[in-house]
Formats: C-alpha cells, sequence, structure tokens
C-alpha cells in the first residue's frame, strides 16, 4: 500500500523537501470559524486570494505564509530564501499604513474577499515598509510605470504584513472544477497514470502550433504533460480564462494521445516578470510534481522589457539548485519551405518562409471574427476563439 509520502515523493521531491497544507478542514476548521467572528479582518483582493490559496495548497511550498521582512529583502536582492532555498518572485501581503496600523504583532486576522466570504486567518509576525522601486528594478528589470507588473507594485499599499496563514474557505473556481486539481493530487493522479517523468507547461494564452510544438517535442522525451494554464489575475487585453480553458479542451481532445497530457488550471496571478516569473513558474511545477518545465521564447515576458532568451539564460543559473529539468525552445514559427513547425535549429530558410503572428495580431484577428491561418492555429482551437469572444 502507497503512504501519503510515497505519492508525495513519487515523482519528484517538492522544494524544500515537504509538500506544505494550510487547508483546515473538519472540526479545526469550524472552531476556526468560529474564533475568526472575534478577529480584527481584512479585506483581500483577488490578487491576494490567490497568493493565500497558494500557500495554503502547496504550490508556494516551502511558504507557510506571506513573508516576513528577512525573507522579502534575500528574495528582492539575492533571489533565494533566507534558508538558502532559490525563491524568485516575492509573496506578500500589502496594505495602506492606516490598515496596518489597526493591527499588533501577534494578532490573528480573518482574511475575508472582496465578496465578503472567510477565505483564511493570519497570525501577524510582522509588520514593514518596502521600497517600490527596488522591487520593481530587481523583480521586474524595470521602473517603468507602463509595465503592468511594475503598475501593480506601485498601486499596492506602503506596508506588508507577515505570518502564517491558514486556509478555511476554497476560493471557487467552479467553471473549471473539472480541471481543479491541487499539488498532492496531481501528483497522485501522475502515480495513478504511471507517468515518471512530466513536463509541466505554463500558459497565459491559446495553444497555438508553436505551443503544441514545443510541447510534444518534450513529449518524445517523457512519460505525460501537464498543460497547466494560469488562470488567475492577467491584464486586461488578455485573452479571458474561460474562454482560453475551452481552447486548451479542444486541442488535447483533437491532437493529443488521451493517456499523455493533462488540463489542470493554475490559480495564480500573472506578473509579467519575465525571467524571474520563469523561476517562480517552474519551482510552482515542481510543487505540482513535475519533474521537467518548458520555458521558451520570452517567458511570461510583456512588450520588449526582455530579450527573448533572457528568461532562459536566468533560470540556467538557478538550475542546479532548483532541481527540476528546465527545458529550453527556441523560437518555434511554421515554415512553408518545410512544410513544418521549425525553429532556427532545424529550419536553413529565410524568414520570409516562415508564418509569424504577434499575440496583438492574434487577438485582433479574432475579435474581429477573422480565423486564424492554419500553420499558426489549429482550426478547432481557432473556431472555439472566435466563438468565445464574439459572445463576450
Ligand atoms: S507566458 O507568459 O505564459 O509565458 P505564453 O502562454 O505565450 O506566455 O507562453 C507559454 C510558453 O510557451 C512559454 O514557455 C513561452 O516561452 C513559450 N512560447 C510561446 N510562444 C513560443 C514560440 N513561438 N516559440 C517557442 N516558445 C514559445
Amino acid at each position: 500500500m502507497s503512504t501519503n509520502e510515497d505519492i508525495i515523493n513519487y515523482t519528484i521531491k517538492p522544494h524544500g523537501g515537504e509538500l506544505i497544507n494550510r487547508v483546515v478542514e473538519g472540526k479545526e476548521r469550524e472552531a476556526l470559524i468560529e474564533k475568526a467572528n472575534a478577529f480584527k479582518s481584512l479585506t483581500l483582493n483577488p490578487w491576494s486570494i490567490s497568493d493565500l490559496e497558494l500557500i495554503a495548497i502547496g504550490g508556494f511550498s516551502p511558504l507557510t505564509g506571506f513573508m516576513g521582512e528577512a525573507d522579502y529583502k534575500k528574495v528582492v536582492e539575492d533571489t533565494h530564501l533566507e534558508n538558502g532555498l532559490v525563491w524568485s518572485i516575492p509573496i506578500t501581503l500589502p496594505v495602506t499604513e492606516t490598515q496596518a496600523n489597526e493591527f499588533n504583532i501577534g494578532d490573528d486576522i480573518a482574511l475575508y474577499g472582496e465578496d465578503e466570504v472567510l477565505y483564511g486567518t493570519l497570525k501577524l509576525e510582522e509588520k514593514y515598509t518596502y521600497d517600490k522601486e527596488k522591487e520593481a528594478q530587481n523583480v521586474y528589470g524595470t521602473t517603468e510605470e507602463a509595465h503592468p507588473g511594475v503598475k501593480k507594485v506601485y498601486e499596492k499599499g506602503n506596508v506588508y504584513l507577515a505570518g502564517p496563514i491558514q486556509l478555511v474557505n476554497r476560493p471557487k473556481h467552479d467553471e473549471f472544477s473539472d480541471y481543479h486539481l491541487d499539488p498532492a493530487e496531481t501528483r497522485q493522479l501522475f502515480k495513478d497514470l504511471g507517468w515518471k517523468t512530466v513536463v509541466g507547461f505554463q500558459t497565459r494564452n491559446p495553444v497555438h502550433r508553436a505551443h503544441e510544438y514545443i510541447q510534444k517535442s518534450a513529449l518524445e522525451i517523457v512519460d505525460g504533460l501537464l498543460l497547466n494554464p494560469l488562470v488567475g489575475e492577467t491584464k486586461a487585453d488578455d485573452i479571458p480564462a474561460d474562454v482560453r480553458m475551452e481552447s486548451y479542451q479542444a486541442i488535447l481532445k483533437n491532437y493529443f494521445p488521451k493517456d499523455r497530457a493533462r488540463l489542470v488550471i493554475y490559480p495564480a496571478a500573472m506578473r509579467y516578470a519575465g525571467p524571474r516569473e520563469a523561476i517562480l513558474h517552474a519551482t510552482v511545477r515542481k510543487n505540482y510534481g513535475c519533474t521537467h518545465f518548458i520555458v521558451g521564447r520570452d517567458h511570461a515576458g510583456v512588450g520588449d522589457y526582455y530579450g527573448t532568451y533572457e528568461a532562459q539564460e536566468l533560470i540556467s543559473q538557478f538550475e542546479d539548485e532548483l532541481d527540476i529539468h528546465i527545458l529550453k525552445f527556441e523560437h518555434a514559427f511554421y515554415c512553408k519551405k518545410c512544410s513544418n513547425m521549425a525553429t532556427a535549429k532545424t529550419c536553413p530558410h529565410d524568414a520570409s518562409d516562415h508564418v509569424h503572428l504577434s499575440g496583438t495580431k492574434v487577438r485582433e484577428k479574432l475579435r474581429n471574427g477573422e480565423s486564424l491561418p492554419k500553420e499558426f492555429s489549429r482550426p478547432e482551437v481557432a473556431e472555439v476563439l472566435i466563438k468565445g469572444l464574439r459572445q463576450k
């Protein structure tokens, strides 16, 4: 009989060795909900609720709460936690100074969502101010407010609250309930499927043929693919998660063998932090049980803020410490002369033979109800996207 530990360690150990679980259940949960009535309360925005959830379900293992100042500074300045583990993006709980003044160190705080649901509690261990420009520069590589991640940093409250959390109610992902698994559950799933090696794929876009090409290239060498789209907050002009989810189902149904790929949501907010976010994405997928992770061109990038392969270059520096195999792919495209998907590594022809469409161009075409070239997108996917966006 397999023990919980066997399941946790079936493919790869979580970051830091232990899969964190801060979800409170049963009698303990009831008692905590009762007690929380008497706690001071704080309302979290959807971004912070998604961080709370990811800490609680172990996606952000080894974190057990929102980061204290020592971890925060080490992460910003040195891409590590105080305990020496690689960590690339601060996971913090911002509040205004007025809000911070309401709480004392040692307080238990009831954490509500904007929907007035009690999601969890925080044991307040620290409150500290921080240097926004430094966070922007070190984490996002720029202090320009035009960068959507930096804009968020500047809009946040000036104080971070820190301490361990507990989750009493799960944020709802009703529309994606068939694809909603926690890291402990994906690990069990991989074991049940007999996948010993699993490649994780992060995406915030509909799957196009370049994605499919790199996913399938990876599938030639591993047992299974975890298609793990981010469904938390994204910038307004990205394709909405519900439309994307339909497009992922269409591609898996029509173009992947049933027993080689699974679709599971990643309920996080998108930071657009390029190289630093690629490291976070790999760390989280390791916690979900992936042994391999794909970093292609301009991973988690936005605009022209990062070089095409900057994410690959940065993650290479941490790959040994991260202890997950990073599969790096060059910019992929369809080549009319090869009649195939290819990269500069495999195609000798000129750029004029290659089919390229920018994300902006794709969104523009879809919003105008125009279909996409078959060299760029599978027709089943394009159809779902056009229909989905027309309904919006
Ligand atoms: S991301 O912000 O989530 O990285 P996207 O969904 O476009 O954006 O990309 C998902 C993954 O596919 C990332 O690893 C990215 O680097 C990779 N990728 C996207 N397009 C290409 C392409 N044409 N060639 C190679 N890799 C790509």
